[in-house]
């Protein structure tokens, strides 16, 4: 058993429905782990006497938050990062299909593999929901490395039988590497299954059906993809769905629609979408940083009221694998549309709210008692500037000026199931 003593925060709960009840918070507070769960949480000078003898590490002036969850991520693009100069359906064609062709070779997929998961952690996200490619084998490399890290990873073979040349499956050996990939993973380390079709363009018709059979045989994985991202996309998903209502629609019609749902980008999503998500249980990923690099569009937060919803990097179209960064992209792509996203909501949106999105908010996310002991020390002196500006900050301003002026570089350390798995200057 251990303690960790610090400035303590967690957002449970969406502000934007709870208010200040959404947030809990201990000025000088005090995290007791033990066999890499939390066993209590809370103020320093009322916890501490009910432990006596219990090592404490002290973090004094740094701040303790829930690991991040990237809820949205393709880690076979993180050497793509920054390619320049196309919107999203050129810059698949020219620098994302050629790059996951690569994938093909397990030795690659294992160096890179290795590569994002140290990243991660590096930037204090400890759970991801994870792109791979069509090949099998980019899934393994993905499970190893995260099992060997003993990070929650949910990820899944892409599915994509109308694919470039070179990067095809078929609706059978879709199905058949699936179900080898779940038999093989099911009940390892942290990990979860997600039946992952690229998004509508690139399954045919049996294979997006094929998908939701797979949905359904396998009640515990989730359904990973793209959706409304941008809008010659959209135009192409039209012309070829002619007989579905809209984007979505094209998705429910096979299956895969439901509360296990977890759809990237929701940009540019009409009224009928949006209804049909909320009363679905299914949610979004908001990918701010992608929707600007490749401008896609800027994202209706405020849209997508009661709507499941989590932070995604989506490296590589993506620009930064920080969280803390994202939730200042977030705030600054609401301001944009006259919206104004609450600090703590977007630290909600990182954590619990991605947890929920992904299915495992009774694991990770809040830092609850029972849960998984994953959390990142944040330093709000990591630079001069952040040191000059958060002198004698509330907590509000303080969390804000982490998400805005804050990257890898304000993360002093991040812990996986109460073990230190990276530390900066370590
Ligand atoms: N839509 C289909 N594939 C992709 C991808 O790899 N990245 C993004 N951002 N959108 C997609
Ligand atoms: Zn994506």
């Amino acid at each position: 058993m251990r303690g960790f003593r610090a400035e303590i925060l967690s957002v449970p709960h969406d502000p934007a429905a709870a208010g200040r009840d959404a947030i809990v918070h201990h000025g000088d507070g005090l995290l007791v782990e033990e066999d890499g769960l939390v066993v209590a949480r809370g103020d320093f000078a009322d916890l501490a006497p009910r432990f006596p003898g219990l090592p404490i590490a002290h973090f004094p002036g740094r701040l303790i938050v829930p690991g991040f969850i990237d809820a949205h991520v393709h880690y076979p693009q993180i050497d793509r990062i920054a390619a320049h100069g196309e919107q999203l359906l050129q810059w698949l064609e020219r620098h994302i299909f050629p790059a996951e062709m690569a994938f093909a070779d397990r030795a690659h997929a294992d160096r890179v593999a290795a590569f994002f998961l140290d990243e991660l952690l590096r930037n204090g996200t400890t759970s991801a929901l994870v792109f791979a490619t069509v090949h099998e084998g980019s899934v393994d490399a993905l499970f190893e490395a995260a099992c060997q890290r003993r990070m929650r990873i949910i990820s899944g073979k892409v599915l994509m039988d109308l694919g470039p040349e070179g990067l095809r499956d078929t609706p059978a050996t879709g199905r058949a590497e699936s179900e080898a990939l779940i038999a093989r993973w099911r009940g390892r380390g942290r990990l979860g299954y997600a039946v992952t079709p690229r998004f509508a363009l690139t399954s045919s018709d049996a294979q997006l059906e094929m998908a939701g059979a797979l949905l359904e045989a396998h009640p515990d994985a989730l359904l990973h993809t793209h959706l409304s991202e941008n809008r010659a996309e959209i135009e192409a998903v039209a012309a070829r769905f002619t007989a579905a209502a809209d984007y979505l629609d094209v998705y429910d019609r096979f299956g895969l629609v439901g509360a296990r749902s977890v759809f990237a980008h929701g940009v540019h999503l009409c009224a009928r979408e949006r209804d049909r998500l909320r009363a679905s249980g299914a949610g979004i990923a908001h990918c701010p940083t992608s929707n600007l690099f490749l401008g896609s569009g800027l994202c209706d937060l405020a849209g997508l009221a009661d709507i499941k919803l989590g932070l995604g990097s989506d490296i590589g179209a993506g620009t930064t694998l920080s969280l803390l960064a994202t939730m200042g992209e977030a705030y600054r792509v609401a301001q944009l549309r006259g919206q104004s996203l609450d600090p703590f909501r977007a630290l909600h949106l990182a954590t619990a709210g991605g947890a929920r999105l992904l299915g495992i908010a009774d694991r990770v996310g809040a830092l609850e008692p029972g849960q998984e002991a994953d959390f990142v020390v944040l330093d709000p002196r990591a630079t001069p500037l952040l040191a000059r500006r958060s002198q004698g900050a509330s907590l509000a301003d303080l969390l804000f000026l982490l998400q805005i002026l804050g990257d890898d570089r304000a993360i002093a350390a991040t812990y996986v199931m109460g073990a230190c798995a990276w530390v900066r200057g370590g």
